[in-house]
């Protein structure tokens, strides 16, 4: 970074005290950092490491009274959080700072449908009249990638998967276009698909808005995937920070080093099994099909939840079996010990045909 980047967040000597009788004194201690327009900055470090306290300092939501800043600044456009008032500082939450979390549902509220809570939002701050609100609703639906905006407005939260509920909450957080967006652990709850969609959404409504990225996370592929620059904390302490390319190569700290060393390498499996001899479990071409709504008079529709897998396993041997939500892997699993019945295919286990056994004779085998 140079001089003449402009700087949006700038955290200086920033320390937290916690309540007498805490672990420590300090969930945070001394915490310096910048984040400029356009960059985005990881901040990883295990549970506890003080990562959600020094977002929560910046937004001004410390659980008062028994956790305080005790000292330092965090300088968000040219003025100092912590010397605002209460109703600066709420007024700065939405406009100049916006957050999300890995939980949608703490930022959503389960009674209101998700347009009226974009709604409030814009109430709040900005001075739009009712038709050019909805206009900005159905807009901000849209921008972050969600199906049929128009009548996804009127729906609740619970109709929403998790990924959508992400996409409404990142809608929220960036309603206003606030120059710092703040994401705490945003991805943490998703699985790989949805986690990459997420990801991807959040880096081009960085670029569109050309805002200051907090990313909190404390996975590493993250980290690779989207930092310009990482900040480590470990116990309240910022021990490294860094371009990414310094942090993730040349780390420094020897905690950093721990950090980095305790990431699973998936390429460097083990050795490879020695498949001699029969299989143990023998499934080929197993195919499951639920039937769904169906009822008098009615025929329902159909959900093919495992098609043509074919599987063996040898004694001692282990098998993963890896896909998104909602691919079958949990299907395929009830079927090979009969908790499901499969619609085609053969599991043979041991010799034995499994799916042309009765109930009472598979009970044994299981
Ligand atoms: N509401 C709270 N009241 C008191 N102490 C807390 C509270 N939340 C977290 N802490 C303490 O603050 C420290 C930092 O926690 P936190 O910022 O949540 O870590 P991280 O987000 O890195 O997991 C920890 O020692 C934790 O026990
Ligand atoms: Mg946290």
């Amino acid at each position: 970074m140079s001089e003449t980047d402009n700087v949006v967040l700038d955290v200086r000597g920033l320390t937290i005290s916690l309540p007498e009788g805490a672990e420590r004194a300090h969930a945070v201690e001394d915490v310096n950092f910048t984040i400029a327009e356009n960059e985005l900055l990881c901040i990883v470090g295990e549970s506890g490491s003080g990562k959600s306290m020094t977002a929560h300092a910046i937004m001004g939501l410390l659980p008062a009274p028994h956790v305080k800043v005790a000292d330092g600044e965090a300088i968000l456009n040219g003025r100092d959080v912590f010397t605002r008032s209460e109703a600066e500082q709420r007024a700065m939450r939405g406009s100049d700072v916006g957050m999300i979390f890995q939980e949608p549902m703490t930022a959503l509220n389960p009674l209101m449908r998700v347009g009226e809570q974009i709604d409030e939002a814009l109430r709040a701050h900005a001075e739009m009249d009712a038709a050019r609100r909805r206009e900005r609703v159905v807009e901000l639906l849209t921008a972050v990638g969600l199906p049929e905006p128009e009548s996804l407005r009127r729906s609740y939260p619970f109709r929403l998967s998790g990924g959508q509920r992400q996409r409404v909450m990142i809608a929220m957080a960036l309603a206003l276009e606030p120059r710092l967006l703040i994401a705490d652990e945003p991805t943490t709850a998703l699985d790989v698909t949805t986690q990459k969609q997420i990801l991807e959404l959040i880096q081009r409504m960085q670029r569109e808005l050309g805002m200051a990225v907090m990313f909190i996370t404390h996975d590493f592929g993250v980290v690779a995937e989207i930092a310009d620059r990482v900040a480590v904390m470990q116990e309240g302490r910022c021990v490294e920070i860094g371009t990414a390319d310094e942090v993730l190569n040349r780390p420094q700290h020897p905690y950093t080093r721990e950090l980095i060393a305790a990431v699973p390498h998936y390429i460097e499996h083990r050795d490879a099994f020695n498949r001699e001899g029969d299989p143990l479990l023998d499934a080929q071409n197993v195919r499951k099909v639920f039937s769904l709504g169906s009822g008098f008079l009615r025929r329902g529709r159909e959900l093919v939840a495992a098609d043509d897998v074919s599987l063996t396993i040898h004694p001692g041997e282990t098998v993963g079996i890896v896909g998104e939500s909602g691919s079958g892997k949990s299907t395929l699993g009830r079927c090979l010990l009969g908790l499901h019945r499969a619609d085609g295919g053969q599991i043979v286990f041991d010799g034995t045909d499994l799916n042309r056994l009765g109930r009472r004779a598979f009970h044994p085998f299981r």
